[in-house]
């Protein structure tokens, strides 16, 4: 009885996989569209149009797992922005990468049919995207990331390029709470990271 119930449930899946398309083929016509529900942008249906029967074959595929289905050209890609496109991309043009401090790669925006498609790139070696110019540019200074506590002690204050302040972090509860100070060598001194004190011995790079 088990083995006739599970016949029966192997024989109505395998139907079930025939049958099923994640997308409308008779809605997109013929071609490559992304699956809807997936808002993992890993899954797109071919769609393949068999005049014989004025009836649409779908097949369902998923991109790799380092690869995301960009609706644009069609094709898995892995420097296809999935999904953030939408909430990033507000005009046609190239924007920023979202990850702060990273201005080695950043995103083009094209609008299609409404939707916006953002594909991710990176600026040739030795150039950084400026935002302003919106062009790889190779004095364009990334900004540095703020300074946070993280542990007890005296750090270089990242932002500085003169290496005349520094960050004092004091454990101030059990929880693990910091305060953060921060301070500006007296005269002519400069912090050194390694020694994590002010010396006129230091040359800041
Ligand atoms: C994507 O396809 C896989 C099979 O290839 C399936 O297991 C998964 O449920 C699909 N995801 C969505 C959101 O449809
Ligand atoms: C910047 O982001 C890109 C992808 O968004 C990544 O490949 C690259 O490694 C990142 N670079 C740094 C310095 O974090
Ligand atoms: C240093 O502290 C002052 C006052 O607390 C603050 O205005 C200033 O922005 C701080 N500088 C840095 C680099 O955090």
């Amino acid at each position: 009885m088990a083995y006739i119930i599970w016949t029966l449930f192997v024989v109505v899946l395998s139907l079930a996989g025939q049958v099923y398309s994640a997308v409308n083929c008779a809605a997109t016509g013929a071609g490559r569209f992304p699956d809807p529900s997936d808002t993992t942008c890993k899954n797109y249906t071919i769609c393949i149009y068999k005049s014989s029967t004025q009836t649409y074959s779908a097949y369902n595929y998923a991109c790799t797992s380092t690869e995301f289905f960009n609706p644009k050209t069609g094709l898995c890609a892995s420097n296809y922005v999935c999904n953030p496109a939408a909430s990033l991309c507000k005009y046609e043009g190239y924007i920023p990468n979202p990850t702060p401090n990273n201005c080695s790669c950043y995103i083009e925006c094209v609008k299609i049919d409404d939707v916006y498609i953002a594909t991710n790139y990176c600026c040739p070696d030795s150039t950084l995207f400026n935002p302003d110019s919106t062009l790889c540019e190779a004095d364009y200074k990334c900004p540095k990331p703020a300074f946070k506590c993280t542990e007890a002690g005296r750090f270089a204050n990242p932002a500085d390029d003169a290496c005349k302040t520094y960050f004092m972090c004091v454990l101030v509860s059990n929880d693990g709470t910091m305060k953060q100070l921060n301070y500006t060598c007296p005269s002519t001194s400069v912090f050194s990271p390694s020694d994590r004190f002010c010396t006129t011995k230091y040359t800041c790079s």
